[in-house]
């Protein structure tokens, strides 16, 4: 791996309130699991206007829209686990 990422999530009311308070704490267990701490720069942002489409997560420049506890996990590891 050894190459720097980063995670920012939006904590922004509508985000947080939609299920970005859950994602945050799987993307914490997911980083220690998989010993990401040092690898990834992890941050919350606050609300950039895509509510409508939240809860919104970007790895990176990516955007990622309507993140949930199902899509996470997939989202994750298309970023971090080797194929
Ligand atoms: S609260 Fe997340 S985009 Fe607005």
């Amino acid at each position: 791996m050894g190459q720097e990422r980063n995670i920012t999530i939006c904590l922004g009311s509508s985000c947080f309130s939609r299920g970005n308070k859950i994602i945050l704490d799987i993307i914490k267990n997911y980083l220690k699991q998989h010993n990401l701490e040092s690898a990834v720069f992890f941050s919350g942002e606050l609300c950039t206007g895509l509510c409508e489409e939240g809860p919104v997560l970007k790895v990176d420049d990516e955007v990622f829209k309507g993140v949930s506890t199902e899509n996470i996990y997939e989202i994750l590891n298309r970023f971090f686990v080797p194929e």
